[in-house]
């Protein structure tokens, strides 16, 4: 067996343990088998449906707020801390220490790939307009220098991409676009920040962001997820990722 199917039979010996049948959503293997195959699901044995709380997962309050998201279903989130920390530290306004802090949330909880598009939808009826669009416009600004803030190109990305990655052409228009507008500098400031050779042994309590938070995050009182925003169902997705339908 390779790991992955070891890993595929762990898991499915798991979920026949579980009182609903869990199907899983076609992104959450995309890549790793052929998509125009049927989605493999466990013999459901007379049992009902997931489409509610997966009891395998932490249970989140019944309105969650986005410090609970990052409690319960992101995943380690010292590099956010970090960065917020940082921006915070080079005294730049609190909108951006809570774009700073809130930039790679896609990656932390969703979904990596296009992260600063994903993250910024996310957010975008919870913050001003000008958070969100930095964060849309972080990803694309990361490939490019900016000598005049002090911004090099990541010596990460060589390592992870390889010396002669060319970004895409559309993420050259994303950076040609943003380099012209008037919000360019709220998004550039997400990337000097953006700290990726943060020191282990500092240790970031997301408590120390929670004025910022309450003053320029609005923390629906449904609960996020809850409140018929344009984005509410992703945080839904989130919070119950196994959901049948
Ligand atoms: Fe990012
Ligand atoms: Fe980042």
């Amino acid at each position: 067996m390779t790991t992955l199917q070891r890993a595929e039979a762990a898991e499915h010996a798991l979920s026949q343990e579980l009182d609903r049948v869990v199907v899983k959503s076609v992104i959450f293997t995309s890549g790793e088998r052929d998509p125009r195959q049927p989605v493999p699901r466990p013999p459901d044995d007379g049992r009902l449906y997931m489409m509610g709380h997966d009891p395998r997962l932490p249970k989140m309050p019944d309105k969650p707020t986005l410090f609970d998201f990052f409690r319960y279903r992101f995943g380690p989130s010292m590099h956010l801390l970090q960065s917020a920390r940082l921006a915070m530290k080079n005294g730049v306004s609190e909108k951006i220490v809570l774009a700073c802090l809130l930039h790679d949330i896609a990656i932390a909880g969703f979904i990596r790939s296009d992260h600063g598009y994903w993250g910024a939808q996310l957010l975008e009826p919870y913050v001003d307009e000008e958070v969100a669009w930095g964060i849309r416009y972080h990803q694309a600004l990361r490939f490019f220098p900016d000598e005049s803030v002090g911004y090099r190109y990541p010596e990460l990305y060589v390592k992870l991409f390889g010396a002669d990655y060319v970004p895409e052409p559309h993420i050259q228009e994303a950076h040609r676009y943003a380099r012209n507008h008037k919000w360019y500098i709220t998004s550039r400031l997400i990337t000097v920040n953006d700290l990726y050779s943060f020191d282990p042994s500092v240790k970031v309590e997301l408590e120390e962001f929670t004025d910022v938070v309450g003053r320029h995050f609005r923390q629906p009182k449904e609960g996020l997820g809850f409140d018929q925003s344009p984005s509410a169902h992703m945080w839904r997705t989130i919070n119950w990722p196994t959901r049948y339908l």
